[in-house]
């Protein structure tokens, strides 16, 4: 099948390289020329383990390749999937500026039939607007339908996570749309679910609503755990059992952050508002995860009395690790809430610096763990890269002016800790 892929960002460009992977052809589009000329040279913009790898073999073997020509990429193939970001208005609600407008550039320039795929995360009844759309600018009255296919992957591990794929949804109207996304879809192994477009957009918002509220609901119990001095960890371990709970993402910690839940949790309020639902559950889910992060800047000022003029060094910026994504992470306000009482920050992160630098000022950026421990008066873990599992504590603490660590993503045993000499504060434990 011949595929375009409209927007080349982590959504994009994942889905490209892993649909040229299963044998399709397709040429990603992108209108950020900076981007384009990274791509052209086979250097992936962001860090995700094993796309680059992938996206060199598929542009080698030419089932792959990079374009900015919009008209170019909808001529030669039959499928186009619109990948562009839909960012959060100040209000929450979705803007879908640059999906109304590639929907505008795809009708004008079709000369067949052609499938059109939004993979953007939008509001549910989006896709009868993009039809509309299409309709409205499509003078030659050129056939096409249009299906809803969200995407589920996970930063950090997005290449797995779209090769070896839980499930594929597809929303869709018609059984001839039905036959091009099979054969888009089958060679990935995953069970398909069709449904009808709405019900697909809306699979979307609420598979994201309900992680974000598993998320607040074990930081919820967290703050429960340490009022009466039970273990956050072992409670959700007992609940995790519990096939209909299941183990994952009960990690109690400083809230969720990324590019997709605090924004897909905002737009889905606005959308069951606009549809007459007061959402109050998931209002209450965004409160959780908003003094989920002020109890934990409390937690440090708490522990070290004064802040004002002290070193604090932080471990992890990234909003998770295995990204060198800083969108929305919980870095960012911990550092700065820090700074304005008064503190100087040390910082390491094995990817994000870079990111980091553009969002923080007056950080001193490290090389490695150690030396953000050089002289620190505390130590404060944002992020649970693998690297700081097997840190020398012994080393670190020598290394400290106090051996203090708060540790946001309860990555150390605190038993261990303190054993080891030092003053340890976690989350819910
Ligand atoms: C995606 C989804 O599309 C979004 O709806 C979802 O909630 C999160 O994931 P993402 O891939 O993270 O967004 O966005 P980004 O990395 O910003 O990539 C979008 C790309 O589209 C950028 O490379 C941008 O240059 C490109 N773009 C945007 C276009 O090529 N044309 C446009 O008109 C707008
Ligand atoms: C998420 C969804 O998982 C994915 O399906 C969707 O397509 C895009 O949004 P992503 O944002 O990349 O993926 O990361 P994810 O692993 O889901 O983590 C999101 C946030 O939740 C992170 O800040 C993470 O630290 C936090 N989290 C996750 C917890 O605090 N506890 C957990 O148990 C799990």
């Amino acid at each position: 099948m011949n595929i375009c892929i409209i927007g080349t960002g982590y959504v994009g460009l994942v889905t490209g390289v892993c649909l040229s992977e299963v044998g399709h052809n397709v040429i990603c589009i992108d209108n950020d020329e900076n981007k384009l000329a990274k791509l052209k040279k086979n250097i992936v913009p962001i860090y995700e383990p094993g796309l680059e790898d992938l996206m060199r073999k598929n542009t080698q073997s030419g089932k792959l390749s990079f374009s900015s020509d919009i008209i170019e990429g909808v001529n030669l193939s039959d499928v186009i999937f619109v990948c562009v970001n839909t960012p959060p208005k100040p209000n929450g609600q979705a803007d879908l500026t640059y999906v109304e407008g590639v929907a505008r550039e795809i009708a004008t320039c079709m000369t067949s039939y052609k499938v059109i795929v939004d993979k953007s995360t939008v509001p549910v009844k989006t896709g009868e607007k993009v039809a509309e759309t299409i309709k409205r600018y499509n003078k030659n009255n050129i056939d096409f339908d249009v299906v809803s296919s969200p995407e589920f992957l996970r930063e950090g591990s997005a290449v797995e996570d779209t090769i070896k794929s839980d499930r594929i949804v597809i929303g869709l109207d018609n059984k001839r749309a039905e036959k091009v996304m099979r054969e888009i879809y089958e060679p990935f192994g995953a069970p398909i679910i069709i449904t009808d477009i709405k019900s697909a957009e809306l699979i979307k918002h609420a598979s994201n609503a309900f992680l974000a509220t598993k998320i607040s609901f074990v930081n919820a119990l967290s703050n429960i755990c340490e009022h009466s001095g039970a273990n956050v960890e072992e409670v959700a371990l007992g609940m995790g059992f519990d096939k209909r709970i299941g183990k994952s993402f009960l990690n109690a910690g400083i809230g969720y952050g990324g590019s997709c839940f605090p924004k897909d949790v905002a737009a889905f309020i606005k959308i069951a508002d606009e549809l007459g639902y007061d959402f109050e559950l998931l209002k209450t889910v965004e409160k959780i995860n908003r003094t989920q992060i002020e109890s934990f800047i409390k937690k440090i000022e708490e522990t070290l009395w004064v802040v004002k003029d002290k070193t604090i060094g932080i471990l992890g910026l990234a909003f998770k690790p295995n990204t060198d994504d800083m969108r929305n992470a919980p870095s960012v306000p911990i550092i700065q809430a820090l700074q304005q009482e008064g503190a100087k920050i040390k910082a390491y992160d094995p990817q994000a610096v870079e990111n980091a630098n553009l969002l923080l000022d007056n950080v001193i950026y490290c090389d490695n763990p150690y030396d953000v421990a050089q002289d620190a008066e505390a130590l404060v873990l944002v992020t649970e890269w693998d690297e700081f599992a097997k840190l020398d504590m012994e080393k670190i603490r020598q290394l400290m002016v106090h051996p203090i660590l708060i540790d946001g993503r309860n990555l150390y045993d605190p038993e261990k800790m303190v054993e080891n000499g030092f003053i340890y504060k976690s989350i819910g434990r």
